[in-house]
């Protein structure tokens, strides 16, 4: 079974062709990162735009890598929700509309899905149950998860998200939009333990995240140096704020393997590229005896094959393709709607 995928949530188009026996055929992606950098965040009305004169182009470009014909294809995988309406908009009425041209069904998908099981593409895939942390620019989640569409909520954040926490703590230290992978190479270049940052929630017993009050912390920090920033107090701030982050998802992590007697955890979304979150969750799972399996770094941030993915696992699992032709998007939609196994 031949699935197409295509994702347009926010300010990536993302198209791939995932063949349930083969794997991975081949993916295309435009980041439009330098268009709304611009503007210090995202523009959906240019998000729109942008995503309508990319997604053609996107979709030759991944037939051709893959050898492949549109008639090839089986069904079509698109980004249901959550995000952008308007970006939405874009991937659903496309996808819709090519598949009511090849007659083909479609599979409206949930975007963290998609992240969540992204680390299934990679070489060394993990297997079920496990359980997932989910930190991207707009969630921070930890679940478990038993098996596609079988997923219980441990605990999200109260507020900001990790990526939002990274891109705006970024944009208090001067880096442009977005902030996040930025701020983590100034990181590399301060000392550790120059400023003590606080660990929001470390001890609250739960679950939970709380990440506004450490972007405040950032913003005390800056405050105090008055007018000017110097690079060594960046590089230290940025070193600081991301001690605290990665503490925090490294002690809730390990919190909730061991509540959930799972040796297994999974690292998804656009934060989980981050080199030191990785290192620290690397060195800690060698010393406790659990593994951590991440996405390939290509499939961290918004992309097409893990909707294509998605799809496919979500038709192999039994969930049935739509009849092509309805516009469907949901751009407000907690994952756990999803879920056989809705715990709060
Ligand atoms: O998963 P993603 O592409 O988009 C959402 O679905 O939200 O994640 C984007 C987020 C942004 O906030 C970005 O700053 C952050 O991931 N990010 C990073 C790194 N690379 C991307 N944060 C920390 N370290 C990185 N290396
Ligand atoms: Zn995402």
């Amino acid at each position: 079974m031949l699935v197409l995928g295509i994702e347009s949530s926010c300010d990536e188009t993302g198209i791939a062709l995932y063949d349930s026996a083969a794997g991975l055929l081949s993916h295309a992606l435009y980041s439009q990162v330098a268009m709304h950098a611009e503007y210090g965040g995202v523009v959906p009305e240019l998000a729109s735009r942008d995503h309508i004169r990319r997604v053609v182009p996107l979709l030759r470009e991944t037939l051709i890598k893959a050898g492949r014909k549109l008639d090839d294809v089986d069904a079509v995988a698109y980004t249901r929700g959550p995000g952008l309406a308007g970006a939405l908009l874009v991937g659903c009425a496309f996808a819709e509309a090519l598949a009511v041209a090849l007659d083909k069904p479609t599979i409206p998908v949930h975007h963290l899905e998609g992240h969540l099981l992204s680390p299934l593409l990679s070489s060394d895939p993990p297997t079920f149950p496990f359980v997932a942390l989910l930190v991207s620019g707009g969630h921070t989640q930890l679940m478990r998860v038993e098996g596609v569409g079988r997923y219980e909520m441990l605990g999200e954040t109260l507020d900001d998200a990790a990526g939002e926490a990274f891109d705006k703590s970024g944009k208090l230290l001067g880096l442009p939009y977005p902030g996040g992978a930025l701020l983590s190479k100034l990181a590399e270049q301060g000392r550790p333990e120059v400023y003590m940052l606080p660990r929001p929630m470390l001890h609250s017993g739960d679950l939970n995240f709380s990440f506004s009050g450490l972007k405040t912390a950032v913003l005390m920090l800056v405050r105090e140096q008055g007018e000017t920033l110097t690079a060594e107090f960046k590089a230290n701030a940025a070193r600081a704020f991301q001690e605290a982050m990665v503490e925090v998802l490294l002690k809730k992590s390990l919190k909730a393997l061991k509540q959930n007697g799972l040796k297994r955890l999974v690292v998804a979304g656009g934060v989980g590229a981050n080199k030191q979150l990785r290192s620290t969750l690397n060195s800690e799972a060698k010393r406790k005896g659990f593994r951590v399996h991440y996405p390939e770094l290509d499939f961290c941030t918004d992309n097409g094959a893990m909707i294509a993915l998605a799809g496919c696992l979500r038709l192999q699992s039994g969930t049935p393709a739509k009849e092509a032709g309805q516009f469907a998007i949901q751009p407000r939609w907690p994952l756990m709607e999803m879920s056989d196994q809705r715990t709060a």
